[in-house]
Parts: structure tokens; sequence; C-alpha cells
């Protein structure tokens, strides 16, 4: 299959390449004031009643205050100490650079002072939790991945194909130099010195979305850290996971990967919750030197029922067995903040409704709907049918099923069952959810 090579990692031609990826219209895009004003994740609901408390204090002490200073009538004040009087000036925190200021791949050449390299392997004996959490992760098996390098044979191992899979220069053993004759679907690569294995196994490494001209970028300022930090709102922002989960090919009339733009049309955009708040939830961690019991969740995965509901309606209270009745799903994307399934075009999620026996085993497959888009077999692989859900939207199953006059009472349900499948993929269907109902046979 022929690809257009969209020239990534060639400055010259990263414009005329027409690639759409996301670029952030504003350098910081939220601010942590308006992230601390939303409900349900504000860290400082104690400020509210603090006022109060202030009154009633200042009135005790003020009490306290004027009974001692009857007591003590005529007493100098006590002397006060100059040193102990200065305010504590801690220095101020270096400013946090972009995180994706250029398109990928980027250049990172400073390692973090303090720190042995820019490997996820420098970051473990201390951050052991947060490195468990992301080694797990489709993230760091991003280029491992064996779905990614079945489909990168397919379309003859594309430059175009690296450059979010492996974000940083120093994972290419080759980077794009220049043109071929000028064709920027060509791009001539050349060996690059930089290249560092170690780094190419980690895909999306903690460095990408970490470390900037030799600061560490965290959400929040750390002095405690062994390592320099710079405190960035941008690692709070759904902008930040845009400039990978976003991407138009040239000349499409479609996005490739729409998962931001989904957000962006949903409800959860407009009140404000991003993709760091349902996919990076605090959890206890091991970390040792932290100031925190929790941190964000680096495994960045949410179960698909976190995403999906599933509501039954039933003919009757009571069934004969033998005799057909009629019964249908709804199924809710009630909880993801984009479509189900999202990313991907070639992922699709197939929902059957089928009823099986005590034993789990199948007795009728019922019926099935497949969940997903379909795209166009060549560049730029535009949206030909969508039936995917949208937030809030929802599809409806339905089957006449009949119970063999031979089976037992309350031996019988009804189960959805989701599989989920990568088209062209190095491993079939995979079961991702399970909801059963034992049928009440008479
Ligand atoms: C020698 C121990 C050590 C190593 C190695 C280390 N860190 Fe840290 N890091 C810390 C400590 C301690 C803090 C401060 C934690 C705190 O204040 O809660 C910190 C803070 C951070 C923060 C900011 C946390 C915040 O609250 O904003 C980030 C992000 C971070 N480290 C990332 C990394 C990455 C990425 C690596 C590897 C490239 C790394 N660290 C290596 C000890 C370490
Ligand atoms: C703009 C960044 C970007 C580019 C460029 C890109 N990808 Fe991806 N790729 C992603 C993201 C993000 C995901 C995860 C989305 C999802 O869940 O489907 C992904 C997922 C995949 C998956 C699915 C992995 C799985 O197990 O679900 C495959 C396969 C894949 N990409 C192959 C490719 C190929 C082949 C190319 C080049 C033609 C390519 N990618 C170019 C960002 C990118
Ligand atoms: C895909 C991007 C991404 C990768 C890869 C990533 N992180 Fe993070 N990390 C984030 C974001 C986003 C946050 C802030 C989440 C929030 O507060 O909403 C964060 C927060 C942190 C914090 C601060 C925790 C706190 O509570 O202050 C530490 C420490 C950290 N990451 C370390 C790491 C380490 C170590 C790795 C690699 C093992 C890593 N991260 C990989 C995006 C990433
Ligand atoms: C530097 C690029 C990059 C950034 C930034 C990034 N991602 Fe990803 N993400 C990827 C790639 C590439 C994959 C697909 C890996 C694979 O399976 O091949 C992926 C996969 C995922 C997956 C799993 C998809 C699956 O099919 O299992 C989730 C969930 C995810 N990312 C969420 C996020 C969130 C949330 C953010 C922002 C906090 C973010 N990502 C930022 C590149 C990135
Ligand atoms: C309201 C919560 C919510 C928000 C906001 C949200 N997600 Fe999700 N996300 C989910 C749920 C639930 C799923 C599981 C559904 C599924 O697997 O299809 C999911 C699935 C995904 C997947 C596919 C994982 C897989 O295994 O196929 C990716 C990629 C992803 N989200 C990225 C993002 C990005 C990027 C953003 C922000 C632009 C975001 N999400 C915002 C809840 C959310």
């Amino acid at each position: 299959m022929q690809i257009v090579h969209a020239g990534l990692g060639v400055p010259a031609q990263r414009g005329a390449a027409g690639l759409r990826c996301y670029t952030p219209a504003r350098p910081a895009p939220r601010s942590r004031a308006s992230r601390a004003a939303r409900p349900g994740r504000s860290r400082w609901t104690i400020a509210r009643p603090l006022p109060l408390i202030g009154l009633l204090l200042g009135a005790v002490v003020g009490g306290v205050a004027l009974a001692g200073g009857l007591t003590r009538k005529g007493s100098p004040p006590p002397p006060v100490d100059p040193v102990a009087a200065a305010p504590v000036t801690a220095p101020p925190p270096p400013p946090a650079p972009a995180l994706f200021s250029q398109p990928l791949p980027l250049h990172i050449d400073k390692v973090p002072e303090g720190l042995a390299s820019i490997s996820s392997q420098a970051c473990t004996a201390c951050h052991g939790g947060t490195h468990g959490a992301w080694e797990q992760s489709a993230h760091a098996n991003a280029w491992n991945d064996a779905d990614f390098q079945a489909a990168m044979a397919r379309v003859g191992n594309a430059t175009a194909c690296r450059a979010c899979h492996l974000p940083l220069t120093n994972q290419h053993a080759k980077l794009a130099a220049a043109n071929h004759n000028n064709q920027i679907d060509r791009p001539e690569l050349l060996p690059n010195p930089s290249w560092d294995p170690t780094l190419m196994r980690e895909g999306v490494s903690c460095a990408a979305c970490h470390v900037r001209d030799g600061l560490v970028i965290g959400p929040r300022a750390a002095p405690g850290a062994p390592h320099p930090v710079a405190a960035s709102a941008e690692l709070h922002s759904s902008e930040l996971c845009a400039t990978c989960h976003q991407l138009s090919w040239p000349e499409a009339k479609s996005a490739f990967y729409d998962t931001f733009g989904e957000w962006g049309r949903s409800a959860y955009a407009k009140s404000g919750v991003q993709c760091q708040d349902c996919h990076m939830p605090p959890k206890p961690t091991g970390s040792i030197g932290g100031r925190f019991a929790a941190e964000p969740d680096h495994s960045f995965a949410v179960p698909l029922e976190h995403g999906l509901s599933l509501y039954l309606s039933m003919p009757a209270a009571e069934l004969q067995r033998g005799a057909p009745f009629a019964v249908s799903v709804r199924v809710l994307n009630s909880g993801a903040g984009h479509m189900i399934p999202t990313g991907s075009p070639y992922k699709v999620l197939v929902v059957h409704l089928e009823l099986v026996g005590a034993d789990g085993k199948v007795i009728d497959p019922g019926s099935s709907v497949r969940v997903g888009r379909t795209v166009t077999d060549a560049p730029p692989w535009d949206t030909v049918t969508d039936n995917r859900l949208a937030p809030g939207a929802e599809l409806s199953l339905a089957h006449s099923f009949v119970v063999p006059q031979k089976l037992a009472a309350q031996t019988a349900s009804l189960r959805v069952r989701v599989d989920r499948e990568l088209v062209g993929g190095a491993s079939g269907p995979k079961t991702v959810l399970t909801r059963a109902w034992p049928l009440p046979l008479l």
C-alpha cells in the first residue's frame, strides 16, 4: 500500500506536508485557578468555612488578649527577633516551557541535573509506583506493540507512523533529513547519530511528557525534588493529549484519530472535565520521597464498563419454557468523554446478545452488532461509515429467544458480551465486557 509520507521530522517541509496534527491555540491552555475551581476537584473546600472559623478565633484571641492586657498593664512589648521575623522566601520555580511547541518528534538533548539519563529507568528508583503503572500501559508499549508493528509493516514502515509512537528524535535510528527530489511523500532518511535503542523501546516514555530544556515538567512546583521541576498547567489539559490523539492526514475530509475533537464537542468539555480527570485518577503509589499518598494513575486505562451502561427490558416477570419471548437491551455511552470506541478507525466493538446455560455455554447466539468506523483503504483514509456511540448516545439490540423445554428452572441467562477487535491486527477478538441476567423461568 502506498502511503503519503507526512514529512515529519523535516523542519523545512512541515508546513508543506499538510499533516494536520493538533497544535494548541494557546501555550498554557487552562489556568490552574480555573481547574481548581472545577466542582468536585477543588482541594480548597476547607477554605469556605475558614472566614467563620477565623472570626470565631479572632474573637477568642481578642478576648484573651484583652484579659491579658488588663493584668499585664504597663509591661513593655516583647523584643522582636529580626532573624525570625524575616520572611522565608523560596527561590522562584523556573518557568515551564511549552511541552509540544514543535511538531513531533521532539529533540531533547539536556538531561535534568541530578538524573542519570532521560530513560524511564532513571525514574524508577523514586517514582516506582508511577513507573510500574506506566510500564504496563499502551504508552510504554507504543513501539513494541505487535499490532502496531503489524500495521507498520503493512504500510511499508512509513516514517509518518513513527512520530507519535516514538515522540523523541533520540528514539529514531534514522531521521528524515531532506526530501528525495523535493517530493514530500518520499523523505530521505539519514542515520541518526543520537539514536538510543534503550529509549526507543520505551515508546511514549516519561520524558515525552515530562522533560524539556533540562527541566522536569510537573503539575505543580516540587521544591523537595532532587531534580529541577517546573510547574505547568499544560499537564492538566486535554490539549496535552491532543498532540497525539488527534490527527488528519493530508487532504482528508475527516479526522483519522478524532478523540480530542469528539471530546471537544461533548458536554464534558463544556463542563471542564479533562482527559486526565477520567484517565489519571489519583492512585496510591509506592513512591519514595513523595509528599502525596496518591499520584495520578499512569496506566491511563479506563475499563469499558465505566463508559457503557446496559439496560435490559424483559417482556414479563415470568417466562415459559418452549415459548418465544422478545428481549431488548439498550447500550448507552454514559461515561466516556468521546465516542465508544474512540481512536484507531480499525478498532471495532462487537456487542452480542445471547442465551447461555448455567455452564456459560451459548444456547442461542441471538443477535449482534458491530460498532465502529470503516475508512477508505487508501490515503487519506476518509471515514465511510460510522455507527459509534457519541457521549450520551445509545443503540438498541433486540432478539426473540426460546428457552428449550428440557432446561431445568433458573439455569438459563441472557448475556451481553462485548468483544473488541482490531481489523488487520496481530491478535483476534478479545472479550472486554460481559454481563448476565438470570431468566425468571417458570
Ligand atoms: C532520586 C529520586 C528521584 C529520581 C531519580 C527522579 N525523581 Fe522525580 N521527584 C523526586 C522527588 C522527591 C520529587 C518531589 C515529590 C514531591 O514533592 O512530592 C519529585 C518530583 C517529580 C515531579 C513533580 C511532581 C509534582 O508534584 O509536580 C515529576 C513530574 C517527576 N518528579 C518526574 C520524574 C521523572 C520523569 C524522572 C525520571 C526521568 C524522575 N522524576 C526521577 C524524586 C526523584
Ligand atoms: C498523531 C499521532 C499518531 C500518528 C502519526 C500515528 N499514530 Fe497510531 N496511534 C496513535 C494513538 C494516539 C493511538 C491510540 C488510539 C487508540 O486507542 O486507538 C494509536 C494507535 C494505533 C494502533 C492501535 C494499537 C492498538 O493496539 O489498539 C495501531 C495499529 C497504530 N496506531 C498504527 C499506526 C500506523 C500504521 C501509523 C502510520 C500510518 C500510525 N499509527 C500513526 C497516534 C498516532
Ligand atoms: C502521556 C504523558 C505522560 C507520560 C508518558 C508520563 N506522565 Fe507523568 N504525568 C502526566 C500528566 C498529564 C500528569 C498530571 C496529571 C494531573 O495532575 O492531572 C502527570 C503527573 C506525574 C507526576 C506528579 C504526581 C503528583 O501527584 O504530583 C509524576 C511524579 C509523574 N507524572 C511521573 C512520571 C513518570 C516517572 C513517568 C514514566 C514512568 C511518567 N510520569 C510518564 C503525563 C504523563
Ligand atoms: C507523545 C504522544 C502521546 C501523548 C502526549 C499522549 N498519548 Fe496516549 N497514546 C499514544 C500512542 C502512540 C498510543 C497507542 C499505543 C499503542 O497501543 O500502540 C496511546 C494510547 C493511549 C491509550 C490506550 C489506548 C488503547 O487502545 O489501549 C489511552 C487511554 C491514552 N493513550 C490516553 C492518553 C491521555 C489521557 C493523554 C493525555 C494525558 C495521552 N494519552 C497523551 C500517544 C500519546
Ligand atoms: C468522562 C470520562 C472520560 C473523558 C473526559 C475521556 N475519556 Fe477516554 N475513555 C473513557 C472511558 C470510560 C473509556 C473506555 C471506553 C472504551 O474503551 O471505548 C475511554 C477510552 C479511551 C481510549 C481507548 C482505550 C481503548 O482501550 O480502546 C482512548 C485512546 C481515550 N479514552 C483517550 C482519551 C483522551 C485523549 C481524552 C481527552 C481528549 C479522553 N479519553 C477523555 C472515559 C473518558
